[in-house]
């Protein structure tokens, strides 16, 4: 595999790593100075914001966000730290997140565009929404969750629906209700869904018939009866499912529904023409929604963000960041089912009245063109992606940028890192050399950004996500709590040591869950009510270059990044586990040239197997698709003889992880059976060993920390 390919190297003797070392490796370090027409026109451009969001006048300085908003009341305490690390921003604050999004922006924005809608089916009309018509739709929809559902405020729903502006639509309505929304991926299957339903205790699951991926209609409807049987198994009953229409006039699915627990969203609505339903006044502490995310035990957990704090912090980082303004037509290509998708599709574009697109399809449908075009004829002049859709657009249509006719102002990417090669093709070609890119780090965790360049402001360099954001303090840990400084060269733990406005408030139903998993290792008084005393882990490896700009290096947890999806080896493991032949299941993350990561499988068998390996192996990915989704498909699945284990039993998973990249197993004589190593590495590697002496820290780092 060429260097360039495989992010950020160590050496294998120790973590030391010169910012010259980087430079080889990224071949790019040259920075890249934004544009005066856009500096010109941008949101953020007074370099004093630094100043203002130091820590001298943290907490106070998120008022700044917070001021973005409409409060039906003031909050008295900005931030209080009195049951840390369960913060609480805004305290006394009353606010309705719909009202924001939508209510508030009717007299200067009523005809303006909130949403366009494009179909992945290229003959079906483009559909635009104005404010007034969303309004108009969002009230309709409330005054159905109310009456018809019977959800009020703290009521937990469930949707696992599509691309399309029927999934914000009915997130502003329960947002309208003060109902807690779960959206879950809905690429995920209906498994996955079944699970999720039965952690947020949700009563009620919305849907939506079918939609097209890749030129089919798939029919999703079918997975709400899975979902539904499984959260039965996981003990919470579903009394309704509400069932968007995909098409006006043709049916997306032939699963029949069942008689008085599904209903069409579309038929029911009808009741509801013209009803209005009044913003309910919400505590600015009041959970929004729940966001299921993979962590390092077998179950995912439910990310509870906040109202006003969480509102605040994507408002004020869509403002800065992404630059948008209501003029601008801003394109997030995420999906909403994740939490880019809820920050920066819904959430913070539309509380900034912006015009936000959302596309249907996968981005190489018909064509690898087919972004360009969407852009072209939208003039879409924000874009935000991942770096690997940039890394499919550029192999399957390395020219088609030039083809259209692009204006893009700024462009964002999210969710892995982007090596300096990647960058070059997505700011030359897509940029045309104009745009200004931000990369931004964050996670579900986080609400929105924690580190990116301020655009008009901050030079841009490949490869880096950049400084941190603004009221943000970083700090990078070795294993002991030491602090790695800042141009030491050396890799570390990133922590963020302040709480912030858009920072989760728990996971939902473990409250001890989310003080162990996230504020215990680096924690200096568990007593202590002082916000110092408790760094936030994020569970990424990083470098702080000496310039002050962060390069995040990948997990160092049990989370293995495919294609900027978290996927938790130990959910991986189970699925695997549920073929009646496999004995024991191992997963290690394998370095991709598209996907960033992809997850290999080792598998060994029961004694008396009958099926043949090829057999096993299809039921094993079979088994990945249906309890996790498509996105869980393994690059291989390998039947040993016997796992590599400690004396004690361990799996060791860093041996596999190293023969399946390639890399130095290093010292096995402690294992139990240190045999069965080589003959793995033989099965996958074939006589010859193949040794590259460098891997991605992660990848290096894998089965060492958990
Ligand atoms: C990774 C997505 C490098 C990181 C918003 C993090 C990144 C995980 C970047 C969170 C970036 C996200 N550069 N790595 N710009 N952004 N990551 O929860 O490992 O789906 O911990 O949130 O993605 O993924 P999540």
């Amino acid at each position: 595999m060429p260097k360039a390919r495989q992010g950020l190297v160590l050496k294998e003797d120790d973590s030391r790593l010169s910012e010259a070392e980087i430079a080889v490796h990224w071949k790019e370090e040259s920075y890249h100075y934004p544009r005066s027409e856009f500096v010109g026109q941008a949101n953020l451009t007074d370099p004093s914001v630094g100043e203002r969001f130091s820590e001298k006048n943290f907490p106070e300085c998120f008022r700044e966000y917070a001021d973005l908003l409409t409060w039906d009341t003031y909050w008295t305490t900005t931030l209080d730290t009195s049951h840390a690390p369960f913060w609480k921003w805004f305290v006394g604050g009353r606010l309705n997140v719909s009202y924001n999004c939508v209510d508030r922006h009717l007299t200067q924005y009523r005809n303006k565009a909130a949403l366009i809608f494009v179909s992945e089916d290229e003959d079906e009309p483009i559909q635009t929404i104005t404010y007034q018509e969303l309004w108009l739709r969002v009230n309709e929809m409330a005054a159905l969750l109310r009456d018809f559902a019977g959800l009020k405020a703290g009521d937990r729903v469930t949707m696992h629906m599509p691309m399309t502006p029927e999934l914000p639509i009915t997130m502003l309505a329960c947002a309208r209700l003060g109902v807690i929304h779960s959206v879950v991926f809905g690429g995920f299957s209906g498994e996955a869904c079944g699970t999720r339903i039965a952690d947020s205790g949700s009563r009620v699951l919305i849907t939506m018939d079918g939609y097209y991926r890749s030129g089919k209609v798939i029919d999703h409807k079918a997975n709400a009866d899975i979902a539904v049987r499984k959260a039965k198994e996981d003990g919470q009953k579903v009394e309704k499912v509400l069932i968007w229409n995909r098409f006006r006039d043709k049916p997306a699915t032939q699963t029949p529904l069942v008689k008085g627990r599904d209903f069409i969203v579309n038929d029911l609505l009808k009741d509801f023409r013209g009803r209005r339903v009044d913003p309910v006044s919400m505590p600015a502490e009041a959970p929004l929604f729940l966001m299921y995310t993979s962590g390092t035990t077998g179950k995912p957990k439910g990310c509870q963000h906040s109202t006003g704090g969480y509102l605040a912090y994507v408002t004020g980082t869509s403002k800065w960041i992404q630059d948008i303004h209501p003029t601008d037509v801003y394109w997030c290509m995420a999906d909403i089912g994740w939490i880019t998708g809820h920050s920066y599709i819904v959430y913070g574009p539309l509380a900034l009245a912006a015009t936000s697109v959302i596309y249907e399809g996968v981005p190489t449908f018909p064509d690898a063109g087919r972004p360009w075009r969407i852009a072209e004829r939208l003039g879409v002049n924000i874009f935000h992606t991942s770096p690997t859709s940039i890394r499919m657009l550029r192999k399957l249509g390395p020219d088609e940028p030039k083809k259209y006719n692009l204006q893009f102002k700024c462009m964002t990417t999210v969710g892995e890192p982007i090596e300096p090669e990647t960058w070059k093709w997505y700011y030359e070609e897509v940029g045309r050399g104009r745009a200004a890119i931000t990369d931004t780090w964050w996670q579900t965790e986080n609400g929105g950004f924690l580190c990116s360049t301020k655009p008009a402001i901050d030079p841009m360099k490949p490869g880096s996500a950049g400084p941190p954001m603004p009221g943000i303090y970083p700090i990078i840990y070795d294993e002991h709590a030491k602090e790695v400084p800042a141009g030491s060269g050396k890799a570390g733990n990133i922590c963020i040591r302040n709480p912030w406005p858009g920072i989760f408030q728990t996971i939902w139903g473990d409250p001890e869950r989310f003080v162990r998993n996230y504020y215990t290792k680096y924690n200096r008084d568990k007593n202590s009510k002082d916000w110092r005393d408790w760094p936030y882990f994020a569970g990424d490896g990083a470098v702080w270059a000496e310039d002050g700009y962060l390069r995040i290096l990948g997990r160092v947890d049990d989370v293995i990044n495919v294609a900027g999806h978290r996927l938790g080896t130990k959910e991986l493991e189970s699925a695997c586990l549920t073929v009646p032949e496999v004995a024991e299941a191992a997963v290690v993350p394998i370095a991709d040239p598209e996907k960033g990561r992809v997850p290999e499988i080792y598998i060994s068998l029961k004694p008396g197997v009958k099926a043949s390996p090829r057999e096993v192996s299809d039921k094993v990915v079979h088994a990945l698709e249906t309890v996790i989704g498509k996105i869980a498909r393994p690059r291989a699945v390998r039947i040993v003889p016997d796992m590599p284990k400690t004396r004690s039993g361990k799996i060791m998973r860093r041996v596999l992880a190293a023969i399946s990249n390639q890399i130095d197993y290093g010292d096995i004589t402690t294992l139990a059976n240190p045999e069965v190593v080589e003959q793995i590495r033989v099965m996958v590697q074939g006589k010859e060993p193949v040794v590259t002496k460098t891997a991605p820290e992660d990848i290096r780092r894998f089965g060492d920390v958990t």
